[in-house]
């Protein structure tokens, strides 16, 4: 028998979100039902509610969530109800080019439920990333669900779920940053402070923070930053960025706004042989003109970075342990707590600089 939740709803492009009534469906062969106690607001969720992800509306958004698991369909045995856990988008499929290859998380053909949850009349829902946690209960392939220290913060470790974690994979999976690089990380957001505290845990010995907005940057040293840049009042930020760095620009530069201009900066901003890492998501229409002898001459590796390239049973508990030791701030990503027909209001203050993570807590 389905069961009849409260969730929240993209119906249309650039429409407001609403609450509304969902169906989850009891969990069949594979899938889990998870209790949702926390889940945090993404830009990510944003860009689907604006269209720029895909036109499947009406969308279940909510994708960095942690909860216990309430019940498990036919053939699972590596999860049980009551366990706590965090969700992820990335349940390997084992099989696959990159998968057989040993690269899992390159994963091609990532795991979801199968079968659809629904608005009270049938409307099937896409939900966001496969997960659609902005719901008091959602149903997920077992492999979605990692399980983590159960005394863990659900509003704290359920962000590991996709900004925080991409940002530090795209630091410390990505980007390969070792002890003693020097890092730029290009906007400072929960992706980007994310890839700051990666570089931290990695042992960068120089990590500088970019961003338009002096809040931003503030907070930013409190994940590691070692430098700041305003971006608003440099007049170049690659010159800045160079004088930071001896005038040779940083080893891996990280761009987590996902702009052309931003992109440009990270490129020129790092050394002769470096890296560059787009973790940002750039929009369809994006466009990018640049000298081809420019990619030769500078060398080096320009990669992106699909959720940190990680692997949620190798990192969530990792990145949990680090937490629960104190030597990794996942508290300071929450800005604030807000119940769940909060989340058109924290895209408002997403979009005005006034949040890190807005986390809707069940
Ligand atoms: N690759 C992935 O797997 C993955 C996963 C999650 C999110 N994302 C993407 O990462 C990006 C960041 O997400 P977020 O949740 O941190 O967003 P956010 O809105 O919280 O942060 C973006 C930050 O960039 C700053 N910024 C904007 N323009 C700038 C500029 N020109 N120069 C410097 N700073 C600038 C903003 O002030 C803000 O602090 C989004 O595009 C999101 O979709 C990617
Ligand atoms: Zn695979
Ligand atoms: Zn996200």
């Amino acid at each position: 028998m389905a069961q009849e939740v409260k969730g929240i709803v993209a119906r249309g492009k650039g429409q407001p979100v609403e609450l509304t009534s969902v169906l989850v469906p009891d969990p069949g062969p594979g899938e889990a039902v998870v209790k949702v106690q926390a889940c945090g607001v993404c830009h990510t969720d944003l860009h689907y509610r604006e269209g720029g992800i895909n036109d499947d509306f009406p969308f279940l958004l909510g994708h960095e969530a942690a909860g216990v698991v309430e019940s498990v369909g036919e053939g699972v045995v590596d999860l049980e109800p009551g366990d706590f856990v965090v969700l992820n988008w990335r349940a390997v499929c084992g099989t696959c080019r990159a998968c057989r290859r040993g690269k899992p998380w390159y994963c091609f053909s990532t795991f979801n439920a199968s079968q659809p949850m629904t608005l009270t009349d049938g409307t099937k829902l896409s939900p966001a990333l496969g997960i659609g946690a902005f719901a008091e209960k959602t149903l997920v392939h077992s492999g979605q669900c990692t399980k983590v220290d159960p005394s863990a913060r659900a509003a704290a470790v359920g962000l590991l779920g996709c900004g925080v974690m991409a940002g530090v994979g795209a630091a410390i999976n990505t980007g390969g940053v070792t002890r003693g690089d020097s890092v730029a990380v290009i906007g400072c957001g929960g992706v980007g402070d994310g890839a700051i505290a990666g570089a931290r845990i990695a042992g960068a010995a120089k990590i500088i923070a970019v961003d338009t907005d002096a809040r931003k940057l503030e907070w930013a040293k409190g994940f590691g930053a070692t430098h700041t840049v305003n971006a608003r009042e440099v007049d170049d930020v690659v010159t800045a960025i160079q004088d930071l760095t001896d005038s040779f620009g940083a080893d891996v530069v990280i761009d987590a706004v996902g702009r052309p201009e931003t992109w440009k900066q990270a490129f020129y901003a790092r050394d002769l042989a470096g890296t560059v890492v787009l973790v940002g998501v750039p929009t369809p229409d994006m466009k990018l003109e640049m000298p081809l002898i420019d990619f030769f001459s500078r060398g080096g590796s320009l990669k992106s970075s699909w959720y940190g390239d990680c692997l949620p049973t190798r990192d969530f508990p990792m990145l949990v342990d680090l937490y629960q030791q104190g030597r990794f701030d996942l508290d300071a990503f929450v800005t604030e707590e807000i119940p769940l027909d909060g989340v058109e209001g924290a895209f408002e203050k997403m979009h005005h600089g006034e949040v890190l993570r807005s986390v809707v807590v069940f």
